[in-house]
């Protein structure tokens, strides 16, 4: 049974998740880059983007420097997590830009629909008993008919003969990346316990359901993938 509580965010987790991250997701850094470039390409040169589940700020801190005119909505159901990237709004000065919400998506109550949303890191955390849906559903019905979405997550059907290869190998690129010794060790019991693994169609069926159209997967390492979608 898995065990949406084995990633604490308001516990030690969130702390070490910036170097955890660069570190143990491939191409984490250039994602955020490649990320910025499509929506830019989708959206005005003025737009309101929703960041679900902002955790340390990563999505701020790429795109609000480039994106004068865009603002934004971070969520995110912890509360130092919100402090977090509130911190990294200051840092960066574009605070006046962002508003923060400490809640899940289903939960944001506001009368105007949004842009573009991104859904980065989020879903695999959640279980695969309607929750994955609930939080897709919710994000949709929050964007704009013809917006833009953005899901990136760690995903593979562990069923499959794929997934032990693709799971041993991911092992294997945290060695290669120093990303070694107790650290490590925790993670591995992290993933094994917290993570809700589904395949891709399964995704794409929950997606599906909530009026998203797949524009195209567009990065992909390992057990990781981004896909764009049009919001119908
Ligand atoms: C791994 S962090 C990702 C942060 C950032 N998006 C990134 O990729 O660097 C996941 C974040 O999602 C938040 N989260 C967990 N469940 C959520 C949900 N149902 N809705 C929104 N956020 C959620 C967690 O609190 C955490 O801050």
């Amino acid at each position: 049974m898995k065990d949406p509580r084995a990633f604490d965010f308001d516990g030690d987790y969130g702390e070490e998740y910036k170097e955890l991250a660069s570190r143990v997701i491939p191409g984490y850094d250039e994602f955020f880059v490649a990320t910025l470039a499509l929506l830019q390409e989708r959206l005005d040169k003025e737009a309101r983007l929703l960041v679900v589940g902002c955790g340390t700020g990563r999505e701020l801190e790429v795109f609000a420097p480039s994106t004068r005119d865009w603002r934004f909505d971070c969520i995110d159901p912890s509360r130092s997590m919100i402090e977090y990237s509130r911190q990294v709004a200051q840092r960066l000065g574009v605070y006046s830009r962002v508003r923060f919400h400490n809640c899940y998506a289903h939960e944001l109550d506001l009368d105007y629909r949004f842009d573009a949303a991104t859904v980065i890191n989020v879903m695999h955390f959640l279980l695969d008993d309607g929750s994955k849906d609930v939080l897709i559903q919710s994000v949709a019905q929050r964007v704009k008919q013809g917006g833009t979405i953005v899901l990136f997550d760690l995903h593979g059907d562990p069923s499959k003969a794929y997934f032990k290869l693709f799971y041993r190998a991911w092992i294997r690129y945290m060695d290669l990346r120093g990303y070694t010794g107790k650290k490590k060790d925790r993670l591995l019991k992290r993933l094994e316990a917290g993570i809700a693994y589904v395949g891709e169609d399964r995704i794409m069926e929950i997606c599906q359901t909530a009026g998203l159209k797949l524009i195209r997967p567009y990065w992909g390492g390992l057990l990781y993938t981004g896909w764009i979608f049009e919001r119908l």
